[in-house]
């Protein structure tokens, strides 16, 4: 397979770099100025709008907002650039990927896409997840510039995998729901050789990509177009479901159908793991990634840190309900706490629940559809 930033121009690449560095520099300079503006006015705000408003009142907020912004839109635009200016040779890369790993892509050009999803450019991206063939590849290299290059080699989803999914004996099916463009899913085949690994976006562009990439790296895995609240696979089949940065992306109503989705999916027994962010209690830092949300059009993030999703998992019928911190760039699941960083980054945390054996007194639809 063809990676672009192999291909890149020097003034592509140059281009690429300057955005990088930016955006290292406002996560590693100007994010610890800004709290260190805030600790020196001395206020402590105990609500998280009471945060927002201090936060609004700092002489470098306007700056550190600016810079946060406009480098997303640059690097959407560099990466724009860079893959149309190829859109002939990646498509023929899709249209003619070897097969031959034992997976498959089953597209449903019909699926209505839900106008939560369809509404918003999320992340800013020009078109988002869904509305171009190219939209994948556009996706797949900006977030390596998002994650300010620490996830490449998919070392988070890697992580994630190794520190936060059970061990599961004689596992026979896995589900990743949201799957985007696999690089969630391949981690996955490796820490369950026998199961059957699925994965599950709603965006056709992306499960091409994911498609293409696990059959040239000799990966198994099937993918299908289906929306993550109605997958169509069958009641009880899975022993585990994951998801990974995909609930914060939907509103909270759709956010407990996908959670029971996962709980009709998995067997008695069975696990539920998703990658998620959580509110960390700090109201300072909590509102700075709420309003890094707003900014960066992510307009149900809030839903995520408003919602009791433990709760929902009760309702459907999942219990040893929990949020773990994740530590994305060293130790993946920490249950002492995220630690103390000085540099902008997300609160990681992942949402654990187990289907009981015997069902939950409080369940709620599990299991009848
Ligand atoms: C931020 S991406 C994460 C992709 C992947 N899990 C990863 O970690 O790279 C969110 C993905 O969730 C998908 N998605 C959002 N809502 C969905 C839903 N209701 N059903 C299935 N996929 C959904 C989007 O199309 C997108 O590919």
């Amino acid at each position: 397979m063809i990676d672009i930033e192999d291909q890149l121009t020097l003034d592509e690449r140059s281009r690429t770099d300057y955005i990088l560095g930016l955006r290292k520099q406002w996560s590693a300079t100007v994010y610890p100025a800004l709290v260190r503006e805030h600790a020196a006015g001395g206020r402590r705000a105990t609500t998280v709008d009471e945060a927002t408003e201090q936060l609004r009142g700092l002489s470098l907020y306007p700056w550190f907002s600016h810079l946060e912004r406009v480098q997303q839109k640059m690097l959407w635009r560099a990466a724009g650039d860079a893959v149309l200016s190829r859109r002939e040779t990646l498509t023929a890369q899709l249209e003619t990927a070897p097969e031959g790993a034992g997976g498959s892509l089953t597209l449903d050009p019909g699926l209505p896409l839900p106008s939560w999803y369809t509404d918003y450019d999320i992340h800013i991206q020009p078109g988002s997840f869904y509305s171009d063939a190219m939209s994948a590849y556009v996706y797949e290299f900006g977030a390596r510039i998002v994650m300010l290059r620490d996830n490449d080699g998919y070392k988070f989803h890697t992580l994630f995998t190794s520190t936060a999914l059970p061990e599961l004996p004689g596992a026979r099916r896995v589900v990743d729901i949201g799957c985007g463009f696999g690089k969630s899913t391949r981690p996955l085949a490796g820490r369950y050789p026998d199961a059957e690994v699925i994965g599950v976006d709603l965006a056709a562009p992306g499960l091409s990509l994911a498609h293409a990439e696990a059959e040239a790296e000799g990966i198994a895995i099937a993918y299908r177009q289906a929306d993550g609240r109605a997958t169509g696979l069958e009641s009880g089949s899975c022993d585990l479901v994951t998801g990974t940065m995909v609930l914060h992306e939907m509103p909270a109503e759709a956010m407990r159908e996908t959670l029971a989705e996962a709980a009709r999916l998995l067997r008695p027994g069975g696990a539920l793991r998703f990658l998620e962010f959580q509110a960390t209690g700090d109201p300072f830092r909590d509102a700075t990634i709420i309003e890094h949300a707003e900014r960066n059009n992510e307009p149900f993030f809030h839903d995520l840190f408003g919602s009791d999703t433990l709760a929902m998992c009760h309702e459907a019928g999942l219990t040893d309900t929990s949020w773990t911190p994740f530590d994305e760039r060293r130790d993946g699941v920490r249950p002492d706490g995220w630690g103390e960083r000085t540099e902008w980054h997300f609160p990681w945390a992942v949402l654990s629940a187990t289907k009981p054996n015997v069902p939950a007194p409080n369940a709620e639809g599990t299991g009848a559809r």
